[in-house]
């Protein structure tokens, strides 16, 4: 695996090894792997000749009262456990790289990046999202791109700006990888202490007695919601928002008649933790995360 820092280096390695029938598939990350990452990794060599990992902890997705200066960083970690998926090339670039001075372009999808995460980080989150992507998909060229289905609203805007600038990269979302006792894999775990780390199951919990009332055939959002709510209480949790949506469009919906997302996000103890479940809108098909 090489470990490369500029855009030109990448951009001469990506086209040196591209050759006809050989897709390349970019995974892009900020770091600290998990299983969450390695997954999409695995995904990623499984399905292309060539693969490229980006580690890039992107400042203008933080807010400034956010944790881009504690955000867990471990670079040669990183590179091991890529190196052991098989990953071809890390691109670890500086900032400066990426926003040399002068940089002015900025990509803001409007409608679903104004609920939900973009509401409660504010708009600049995923303008940021938006354009590290972009860029990112500019410098590698990538046939397939590989997200995180945690990062459910993520998805959804980078999938729109694909579509809304024909970007032709195939957007692969992969399965929530979750510990044992169904807490979403996230870097931001290691923030949890033993008290805080106890009580984040509770969210998978939350969200899993809301499906079980979805699959018993309740299709009224607050009936569903209220199951949810009620495990959060008994958690002493507060959500910051814990929604039903449209899966595709991220409306509000108060009955299931189609796909829907059902999202939530909260403070647990020193980290800031989000993660969701598919409802289904068909009656016969089982949701997922
Ligand atoms: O999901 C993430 O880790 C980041 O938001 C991403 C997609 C790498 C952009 O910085």
């Amino acid at each position: 695996m090489r470990i490369l820092r500029t855009i030109a280096e990448v951009r001469a390695a990506v086209s040196d090894a591209r050759t006809p029938g050989r897709t390349v598939g970019l995974v892009p990350t900020m770091g600290a792997f998990h299983e969450g990452h390695l997954s999409l990794m695995r995904a990623a060599r499984a399905q292309n000749g060539l693969v490229v990992v980006s580690l890039f902890v992107n400042p203008t997705q933080f807010a400034a009262n956010e944790d881009l200066s504690t955000y867990p960083r471990d670079e040669s970690r990183d590179a091991a456990l890529a190196e052991a998926e098989g990953v071809d090339i890390l691109f670890a670039p500086e900032p400066a790289e990426i926003y040399p001075d002068g940089f002015a372009t900025n990509i803001h999808v409007a409608g679903i990046t104004e609920v939900l995460d973009g509401a409660s980080r504010g708009p600049h989150h995923f303008d940021g999202v938006a354009t590290v992507v972009t860029k990112l998909f500019g410098i590698v060229r990538p046939d397939v791109a590989y997200f995180g289905q945690k990062d459910a609203q993520q998805v959804l805007v980078v999938r729109r700006v694909m579509r809304d600038l024909n970007l032709d990269v195939r957007i692969e979302a992969c399965p929530i990888v979750r510990e044992p006792d169904g807490l979403a894999m996230s870097s931001r775990n290691v923030y949890l202490d033993a008290d805080a780390r106890a009580q984040a199951a509770a969210l998978n919990r939350a969200l899993d007695a809301a499906a079980a009332t979805r699959s018993a055939g309740e299709r009224d959002a607050d009936s569903i919601l209220s199951a949810a709510h009620a495990v959060l209480a008994e958690a002493s949790l507060e959500p910051e928002y814990l929604e039903l949506r449209d899966a595709e469009t991220l409306h509000p919906v108060t009955r299931v008649e189609r796909d829907a997302l059902l999202l939530v996000a909260a403070r647990v103890g020193a980290a800031r933790l989000i993660d969701n479940h598919l409802l289904p809108g068909n009656d016969s098909s089982k949701g997922s995360s």
